[in-house]
């Protein structure tokens, strides 16, 4: 939410909105579990009982199911609405007792017995927090990705959710922008894929099945573009960027059948993506088939207003309609229940539109079985938020999105008996919030195992384990979800207290074997509204570094973090840098396993890391142009290469690429070549590598870019292991948006295609596509 709330007491916030000031309490609750259909209910049957009800259902009656509100305070209005049946949603409300107070003014109090369905921010895990999304990226595992949604899924739907905001699919660029922690990175291929896997994750195999809810696409579209990286600035996006870049992963959503979709905050392209008909209807509708119903992201109906697009909130509401957005999401009262009866009255909103925007919103309600079982079991969930095997997955996640990024001298994984004394160093080393990292609600906190507490519990009675924090990050502004973790900042250290805590850190260093240093950024620094102007790492956590290592002793950087930073200092003295994001629940003992060698490192990054933030946006899958590519240099002082390349990431072991095959050197547009490649794991522990297929057009009616990425397969190999791999290279992998000819075109041209560990593969073959 563009909220801010400032923290009021123990158990209340109160939350500062357009000027005013409101108290959200924050509810105790008790769980329980829902039902859905055990099998997929039949298409034209929800379409009759939607119509059916939508025939005795008055004007009013239909436009309450566009409306959804907050459970934030003053909660007057939105019991209100519930209890007159001018309600069709409810979202932030996680209390099962609570959900079914409000389930039971909505049926017990309207007309109709209109079930009200509750939406949340589902976005890594809900009571069992899974490495953020950026990180569930880096894992390059589908399978993954879909195992860790529906366990989320599982837990909110047990105490009555059955709406999760996520899958968040936005392309981010520019790491200056903070919600790129909550996608999957920069690349359209590995974005659709990780896209389709969470709607699969969230949903099961249909929408309604059993211990699933309804996923939602977001924020559609362009939001990842906005200028600067500052978030909720308006996008420019070319059409080429948009077809080939931006919108992909949406569309690969609703071909996994995601259920809603919600509209982005922004300009795109001088057109508000609420108000923007060619998005919502054209796009969505249209092109794409997508059937299931849109909501508007919170209060972006009522500011179409405030962008100079709508005159007021009667045309922001017309607007906003007229482009397809079904609900509009609202802190307190909004546009549509304000507006859309007068409009409808006055002939400029037609009664057919508000019945074709609310029957989408019933259709999904009737799958999701909230007719037959509107009541959540208040006492039956406490078993599925604690299932240890939730906390398995979560710490199995970990282990597998951590990216290797040095290893010098093999210096990981290190020997279990072999130091005696380790100090752990850094500020978030030890801290339980930032390990579950930004958008985690709902867990409980005292049960994230922070770092330190992870090395401790591996090594036992094995090691002294020492810890310092070393500095302080100043947290740059209250973030709109401190209140809610009760966050304070400490008060800051004087500068003698700074600098002895650094020579501190640093003693500790000396009088160990070993130093741990844990660094990045605290968890509110990265997420919504939290861009950052800077890629440095905060505070004086550079110069923690440098004086850990001026001690001489084997260090290794653990990074946790949602973007890439700038650790050019440390990618030339550290000798092991492991990237373990923001990690979860069980981040600590999954870091511990890969530190001590009980797991290998196996995932790969899904941005491109730049030198310095005066290279971004920096991206893998930019254009040839003038100067030969390997010889442009483009800045005085900086290198024009990124610091890792995309795709990267190391092992514990070795791998071989060899014997590129393509079946058939040349095809003709519309077929398919089959790519085969063989894998060899060359080293002596069993270990996991992302094969990565990447393709160059070579000529064609537009430039293309140098690389694309076309097919991947994260593959387990024991050690000595070989396997031959398959990738289908074909029309879906070879057409792209031509912005010279304004239309989707597979194009007589060479083809290069690379095979091998990240984005600078070398293994290389051509083929040519004619007519
Ligand atoms: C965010 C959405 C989120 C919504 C509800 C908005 O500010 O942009 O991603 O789902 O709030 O919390």
């Amino acid at each position: 939410m563009p909220l801010e709330y400032r923290l009021s007491s123990a158990r209340s916030l109160a939350l500062q909105i357009f000027g005013c000031t409101l108290v959200l309490l924050a509810a105790p609750f008790t769980f329980a579990q829902q039902t859905s259909s055990a099998k997929p209910p039949d298409d034209q049957e929800v379409r009759r009982r939607a119509d059916a009800l939508l025939k005795q259902m008055t004007l009013e009656e239909k436009v309450a199911q566009l409306s959804q509100m907050f459970d934030l305070p003053p909660q007057e209005p939105v019991e209100d609405a519930a209890a007159k049946g001018k309600l069709g949603s409810v979202l932030f409300v996680t209390d099962p007792a609570r959900i079914n107070h409000f389930q039971h003014l909505a049926m017990d109090h309207s007309r109709l017995h209109i079930p009200l369905i509750f939406g949340y921010d589902v976005i890594h895990g809900f009571r069992t927090i899974f490495p953020v999304p950026i990180a569930m990226a880096a894992s390059w595992d589908p399978a993954l990705v879909t195992k860790a949604q529906s366990i989320a899924a599982q837990e909110a739907n047990a105490v009555g959710i059955k709406w999760a905001f996520a899958p968040m699919l936005d392309i981010a660029r520019d790491p200056r922008w903070g919600r790129i922690v909550e996608g999957a990175g920069e690349d359209p291929y590995l974005g659709s894929a990780i896209a389709a896997a969470q709607v699969r994750g969230f949903q099961g195999d249909y929408i309604g099945s059993p211990d699933h809810i309804l996923a939602c696409m977001k924020h559609f579209a362009g939001y990842g573009a906005a200028q600067g990286g500052r978030d909720y600035d308006e996008s420019y996006i070319p059409d080429t960027l948009l077809n080939n870049v931006y919108l992909p992963p949406f569309h690969a959503a609703v071909k996994a059948g995601v259920g809603s979709a919600m509209s982005a905050y922004m300009d795109l392209n001088d057109v508000p993506a609420t108000g923007n008909r060619w998005l919502l209807h054209d796009v969505l509708r249209e092109q794409w088939n997508f059937t299931g119903f849109v909501v508007s992201d919170a209060n972006a109906v009522k500011s179409l207003a405030t962008h100079g697009y709508a005159k007021d909130l009667s045309d922001a509401a017309k607007i906003a309609l007229n482009a397809g957005v079904n609900m509009e999401m609202s802190l307190g009262p909004n546009a549509y229940s304000q507006n859309l009866l007068q409009l409808v009255q006055s002939g400029q909103v037609t009664a057919e539109q508000i019945e074709d925007a609310a029957r989408p919103i019933l259709e999904a309600k009737i799958r999701m079985g909230l007719f037959e079982h509107p009541y959540v079991d208040e006492a039956g969930a406490q078993q599925i938020l604690a299932a240890p095997e939730h906390r398995t997955a979560s710490r199995l996640a970990a282990e597998r999105t951590a990216v290797l990024l040095r290893n010098e001298g093999s210096l990981l994984p290190l020997n279990k008996t072999a130091y005696k004394k380790i100090a752990v160093l850094g500020p978030i080393a030890d801290s339980q919030l930032d390990t579950d990292g930004p958008w985690a609600l709902e867990q409980d906190t005292k049960e994230t195992v922070t770092l330190l507490a992870g090395i401790r519990g591996k090594l036992g009675s094995n090691a002294e384990v020492s810890y310092a924090p070393g500095v302080q990050i100043k947290r740059k502004f209250p973030s709109i979800f401190d209140p809610i973790f009760h966050f304070e900042n400490p008060p800051a250290w004087t500068p003698e207290q700074a600098k002895d805590e650094i020579s501190k850190a640093a003693g500790l260093a000396s009088s160990s074997d070993l130093a741990i240093l844990v660094l990045g950024e605290a968890q509110n620094m990265i997420g919504e509204a939290a861009s950052s102007d800077s890629l440095d790492l905060p505070g004086r956590e550079e110069e923690l570094l440098e004086a850990v290592a001026a001690t001489g002793k084997p260090i290794v950087l653990l990074l946790m973090n949602g973007r890439p930073l700038n650790i050019q200092w440390a990618a030339r003295h550290v000798p092991a840098i492991l990237e373990v994001w923001y990690p979860g629940t069980h981040g600590g003992n999954a870091v511990a396993n890969l530190l001590f060698g009980d797991a290998v490192p196996g995932g790969k990054l899904p941005f491109t890391w730049p030198r310095h933030v005066g290279q971004v946006p920096m991206i893998y899958s930019h254009n040839t142009t003038q100067a030969p590519k390997d010889q442009a240099k483009r800045y005085w002082a900086e290198e024009s290469t990124p610091l890792f390349p995309f795709g990267y990431g190391l092992s514990y072991s070795t791998f071989q690429f060899s014997n590129l095959k393509l079946s058939r050197g040349q095809i003709k547009s519309g077929e398919t070549i089959d790519v085969t490649v063989d894998l060899e794991n060359t080293g002596n522990s069993a270990a996991d590598e992302v094969a990565q297929l990447y393709i160059h057009q070579q000529y064609g009616s537009t430039s293309r870019p140098v690389r694309e990425l076309k097919g991947f397969e994260r593959v387990s190999l024991a050690p000595h292991e070989k396997k031959t791999l398959h990738f289908p290279l074909g029309k879906d992998e070879l057409t792209y948006w031509s912005s010279a000819k304004k239309a989707w075109v597979e194009e007589p041209s060479t083809f290069d295609i690379w095979l091998g560990p990240d984005s600078t593969a070398t293994l290389h073959s051509t083929f040519t596509v004619t007519p």
